[in-house]
């Protein structure tokens, strides 16, 4: 099959990045990233590059190479998905929150909508690619949507489907797509498959790419999200035990990741990890084992989140009792706002919750994030339940365009994120700025906080003891 022509449906955080990843390597392709959201498209074509809709290092550099050359962004989605050969589905797939399945399942509702638009628009014979995160046994639905209305119009269309999960991890994505350390697809046309490959292998050796049946490769993307997030889990929960028994978890990370069988990527602890899919990635894996009956299976996955809820509550109480047990009317600076560094985005970011609980018990907080806006942050502190702290959350936090500006008259700092700024800060202004006895809590265990020892400061490290 000769593809000239792509479409991606959904220009968000994967969308975007992996589609100006493909123009680049592929310049004899066309590609148009469609949207429903007519902003994100506009901030995706504004002349002006620190305005595209997301963070990522290095994306504006191939933005502004491909983009009018081979990358287009547009809201047209009839008309992209109709020139289209090869159509990657990479629309949000969040936890439902209302009906069967609320709380657990996946909304497949953009992913619904998404193939009918493609059944009904699409020509001739193309190939539609699962790039989103999907149950197991998505692809069936969507090939049943594709070829009923194909059906109904007596037309001619072929569609093949084929599962291509994206590994990417915010904050490092451009590396990611450009150097991974597999692609995977998954499907059971060949011609498909080969069409697939052909893309990758303009700038990935054949080696690294792996083809299985649909099934395993929808599977394996949960399976891997699952695996790096009990990693996090796992050593989140020995940073209480380090805590409790006076060992260090730094010590103790770099003493077992030395070990080839389990390695050293994901040893880091920290407030509990955040964004977009790790959470309903596993809710969704928890969702499935129950659907086979499998409760065993369910709830051992389910722990994964217990702990990282666990984690985020430990420190939030940790620190209200380091600051005597009360924290009303008490000013701390939080830094760090996103789920990690290098990123704009806060989806689950343990910042929310941490700062809403601190909030919630009267604390006046002054945040400063490198690459969060005021907007966001906004949107996300009124995400709460409770409709008290809801109305009072406004007077009681402050965005800081400046980390030294956030400290000032604080009693105490928060680190949330590993940004670059926040791991070699000036001490001496900073103590200088807050108010005595000032304490230092330290999430992420990567700033130079013991410096800040020397100013009279107290610190508090996580998995320190
Ligand atoms: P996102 O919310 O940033 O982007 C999704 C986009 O799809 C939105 O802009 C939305 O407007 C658009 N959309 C929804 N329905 C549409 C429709 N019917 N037609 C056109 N556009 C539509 O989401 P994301 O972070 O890019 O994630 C997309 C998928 O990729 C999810 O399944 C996620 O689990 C998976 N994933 C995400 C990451 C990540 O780092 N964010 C990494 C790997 C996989
Ligand atoms: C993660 C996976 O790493 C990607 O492979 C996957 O494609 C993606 O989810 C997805 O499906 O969305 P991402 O969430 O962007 O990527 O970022 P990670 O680097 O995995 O970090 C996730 C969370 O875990 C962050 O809050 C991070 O701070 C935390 N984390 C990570 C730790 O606390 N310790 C670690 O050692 C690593």
């Amino acid at each position: 099959m000769k593809i000239k022509n792509i479409c991606c449906i959904g220009a968000g955080y994967v969308g975007g990045p992996s589609m100006a990843v493909i123009a680049l390597k592929c310049p004899h392709l066309q590609i148009n990233v469609v949207d429903i959201n007519p902003k994100r498209i506009d901030a995706w074509n504004d002349k002006d590059l620190s305005k595209l809709p997301i963070y990522e290092p290095g994306l504006d550099h191939i933005i502004s190479e491909c983009r009018g050359r081979n990358l287009h962004f547009s809201t047209d989605i009839e008309a992209n998905i109709a020139k289209a050969d090869m159509i990657f589905i990479s629309v949000n797939t969040p936890t439902k929150t209302e009906g069967y399945g609320a709380g657990q399942a996946i909304d497949l509702k953009w992913v619904d909508a998404s193939a009918r638009k493609i059944s009904e628009f699409a020509t001739g014979e193309t190939i539609v690619i699962e790039k989103s995160t999907l149950p197991v046994k998505t692809a069936q639905t969507i090939k049943e949507i594709l070829e009923s209305a194909s059906i109904k119009q007596t037309s001619n269309k072929i569609f093949h489907v084929l599962s291509n999960p994206e590994f990417l991890a915010e904050g490092t994505a451009m590396n990611d797509l450009i150097n991974p350390d597999r692609v995977l697809i998954g499907g059971s046309n060949q011609e498909a498959i080969k069409a697939l490959t052909n893309i990758y292998s303009n700038w990935l050796d054949k080696s690294k790419i792996i083809t299985t049946n649909l099934w395993s490769a929808e599977l394996s993307k949960l399976i891997a999200n699952a695996f790096l997030a009990q990693r996090v889990s796992s050593i989140n929960s020995v940073t209480a035990i380090c805590e409790a028994t006076g060992s260090s978890t730094k010590d103790v990370s770099l003493a077992i990741g030395k070990d080839k069988r389990i390695g050293k990527y994901f040893l880091n602890p920290g407030p509990g990890f955040g964004g977009s899919c790790f959470k309903k990635d596993i809710l969704n894996l928890v969702y499935i084992c129950n659907h086979y009956g499998l409760y065993q299976v369910s709830e051992y996955w389910q722990q994964i989140i217990k702990i990282n809820d666990w984690q985020k509550r430990r420190i939030t109480k940790l620190i209200i009792n380091k600051l005597f047990g009360t924290i009303s009317g008490k000013s701390i600076a939080i830094f760090g706002f996103s789920f990690k560094a290098n990123t704009n985005d806060t989806r689950e970011s343990p910042a929310i919750s941490i700062s809403m609980e601190l909030l919630k018990e009267g604390a006046l907080l002054r945040i400063y994030d490198p690459k969060v806006n005021y907007s966001q942050i906004e949107n996300d502190l009124s995400q709460v339940d409770n409709k008290d702290a809801n109305q009072n959350n406004k007077k009681n936090w402050q965005y800081c365009e400046n980390i030294y500006d956030s400290t000032i008259g604080t009693d105490a700092i928060v680190i949330l994120t590993e940004a670059q700024e926040f791991k070699n800060i000036n001490w001496s202004i900073i103590s200088q700025n807050m108010r005595a006895p000032s304490w230092v809590f330290d999430t992420k265990g990567l700033s130079n906080t013991e410096e800040a020892k020397g100013f009279n400061m107290n610190v508090w490290t996580v998995g320190e003891g």
